[in-house]
Order: C-alpha cells, then sequence, then structure tokens
C-alpha cells in the first residue's frame, strides 16, 4: 500500500462509509494532500460504491477541493462588487505581476496560492483578502505581499 493509499484508507476509516459523507471525505482528502490525487479519489469511489463520475463531479465543484496541488499558504482577493469597486481587480494584477502567478495556481515552490471569491462578507474594508483564512482589509498590493 503507496502513501496515497494509506492516508485515503486512515480518512475513510474514520467514518461509515455512506455516500453522504463524500464532500467531508474529500476536504479531509484536500486538507491531508493539499489537493486531490486521483488515485485517492477512484479509491474513495470504490469504498463508498459510487461512480468514479460522481466523485468527481463534486471534487469538480466546489472551488474549495482542486486537482491540483494549492499553496502550502493562500491568499483568497475578494472580487465582489465592493471590492470591485474599490480596485480589487487592480489589487489582483499587481499581484499577479509580482508573484509570477496567476489566480487558481501556485508558486513554482508550492508555498504560496492565489485565489479569488465573490465576497468575504467584510465589504466595510473593502479591498479584502484573506491569507490562510484570515480577513485583511483596506488591502493594496503593498500591504497584501507584506502579509504573505
Ligand atoms: S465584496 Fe468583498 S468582502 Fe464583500
Amino acid at each position: 500500500m503507496n502513501s496515497v493509499e494509506s492516508q485515503v484508507m486512515v480518512i475513510l476509516g474514520a467514518r461509515p462509509r455512506e455516500a453522504r459523507h463524500l464532500l467531508a471525505i474529500l476536504q479531509e482528502i484536500q486538507a491531508a494532500f493539499r489537493y486531490l490525487p486521483k488515485e485517492a479519489l477512484l479509491i474513495v469511489a470504490g469504498a463508498l460504491g459510487i461512480s468514479a463520475a460522481r466523485v468527481f463531479s463534486v471534487a469538480g465543484f466546489y472551488k474549495a477541493l482542486s486537482f491540483t496541488p494549492k499553496g502550502e499558504r493562500l491568499l483568497t482577493v475578494c472580487q465582489g462588487t465592493a471590492c470591485h469597486l474599490r480596485g480589487s481587480g487592480k489589487l489582483i494584477e499587481s499581484l499577479q505581476s509580482r508573484l509570477g502567478f496567476k489566480i487558481g495556481q501556485s508558486s513554482s515552490d508550492g508555498r504560496l496560492g492565489l485565489e479569488s471569491v465573490n465576497c468575504l462578507g467584510a465589504c466595510a474594508l473593502a479591498p479584502v483578502a484573506t491569507v490562510d483564512g484570515a480577513v485583511h482589509g483596506h488591502l493594496t498590493p503593498e500591504k497584501a505581499l507584506e502579509l504573505i
């Protein structure tokens, strides 16, 4: 049994093997590997007795789940209306330019991921971003880069 198989078996062993637990299982696999290895998804499909197509469909639906590795740290910039009106577009352009990779991608060393979201619920602080889940407001590119 390889590393992926053994970790997935531990995750599967933590709850009943029922399809209703699919999302929770996928979230745990995402947390363990920082992405969803294809091999892991096939194991989950077999263990839960559901089609691989269903597992891949659920995995592809949620933005928090990824088929490619996410950065160890995650900068998520809000692109909601309030943040857009307060310059989140320019913030994202500047970050992409300075970091050398685009929204939805990670740095080549895997240490930082850059993502966007539609509203973080902190519109009064626009433009807003989170770093590893912590909310930061009134951001400029310089402030955002300092945070990471
Ligand atoms: S629009 Fe950005 S936090 Fe609401």
